[in-house]
């Protein structure tokens, strides 16, 4: 049977199954999730092989929450002989390269998970003899081509395996999909990752242009010790740290940085306007949701870049509630924008959300 794969922080197996089912049906293609808890994975198997190719090629990973990549599966294999993994493999990628064509890249991956991890170092040492022997072939092309299908082959034993590809305006880039980041050693927080995961994997270039301008006015509420305005900071913008704790000593000798001992929910920003508004206050999702709409419908901020912490269950339902409510806000008044959630690496029981004004 075909599947799609979605491969998923540890623990939400669900949120990413009835996400799953969800984008599914609004392609008009159906099928069942099978999951179990903590495996860090979800396949969704579909009664139509047809539908495969179709799902592959329309959900594109940066349009959902959840998943952390997404690959369309031909085959699943089970009792490999593990002293010739090669050949069935490779037998079943040259099967999807006759529906795909020649593949850029391919990559041997596990679950991120404590068990998934048992079966790195095969995987590292597995790839490469099975590049050799798939440029050997022809079937892959003599030099990583990103803008071809990447074949990938997913271990969840010794001896078992999913084998399929993504799409190049489909697939996360990141292996695993996993964007990693070293800490900076200066910055005043951990969660200033979050901050920066969602630049680098969340904006493209030019919006990171147009967001992020050096000398461009931030808000940060709920901005202490000061994480995400230490990312602000970097890039040279003036930042209003709305919190009522402290803001980290060597941000504020900076000059860029502003504190205001305040509540975020009826701070005002001090010129009237800024470029970016940035959020990562505790709060209930759908307050912050209607507090960030506030902001962006009124014009107090061009943009947003924000938390949504999640509740224990039906977490992809509060999203998809918080989020609709601030899509028709938006929408009503007008405003062209481009809208991402995504469930990041560096994220823990919350998804960032970017608000990107588009003219
Ligand atoms: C997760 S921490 C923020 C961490 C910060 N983003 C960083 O990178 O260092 C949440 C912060 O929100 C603040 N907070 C919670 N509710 C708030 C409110 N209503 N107004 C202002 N700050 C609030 C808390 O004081 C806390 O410092």
């Amino acid at each position: 049977m075909t599947e799609l794969l979605a491969y998923c922080r540890s623990g939400y197996e669900k949120d990413t199954a009835s996400e799953l089912t969800a984008l599914t049906a609004e392609q008009g293609v159906y099928g069942y999730p099978v999951l179990s808890a903590n495996s860090g994975y979800v396949s969704f198997m579909l009664h139509q092989a047809k539908d495969l190719h179709t799902l592959a090629a329309s959900i594109p990973v940066a349009g959902t929450v959840f998943p952390r990549q997404l690959v369309a599966v031909t085959e699943s294999l089970t009792n490999v002989d593990k002293q010739d993994r090669i050949s069935p493999v490779l037998s079943v990628l040259r099967e999807v390269v006759a529906q795909t064509g020649q593949a850029g890249n391919v990559v041997v991956e596990h679950a991120d998970t404590d068990d998934g991890k048992q079966l790195a170092k095969f995987c590292r040492k597995f790839v490469v003899p099975l590049r050799q022997a798939l440029r050997g072939a022809g079937i892959l092309s003599k030099k990583d081509d990103n803008n071809k299908p990447v074949l990938h082959v997913f271990f969840t034993e010794f001896d078992a395996c999913k084998i399929g590809y993504s799409l190049p305006a489909a697939r996360s880039p990141w292996p695993m999909g996993i964007c990693r980041l070293k800490f900076p050693a200066d910055a005043p927080s951990r969660s200033t990752l979050k901050l920066e995961e969602a630049i680098v994997s969340m904006l493209s270039a030019e919006e990171r242009e147009q967001v992020l301008r050096a000398g461009g006015r931030a808000v940060d509420l709920g901005a202490c010790p000061g994480g995400w305005t230490y990312q602000l900071v970097q890039r040279e913008m003036y930042v209003e740290a709305v919190d009522n704790g402290l803001v980290d000593d060597s941000l504020m000798r900076t000059g860029l940085v502003g504190h205001a001992a305040a509540d975020g929910f009826t701070y005002q920003p001090e010129y009237g306007r800024v470029d970016l508004l940035v959020c990562d206050m505790i709060e209930q999702p759908d307050r912050v949701a209607k507090l960030m709409g506030d902001w962006l419908v009124k014009g107090l901020a061009d943009h947003a870049i924000f938390n949504l912490k999640l509740p224990m269950k039906k977490r992809y339902e509060t999203v998809t509630q918080a989020l609709t409510l601030l899509k028709q806000r938006m929408a009503e008044a007008k405003i062209k924008f481009s809208l991402q959630a995504r469930h990041l690496y560096h994220d823990r029981d919350e998804i960032t959300v970017t608000v990107i004004r588009q003219e």
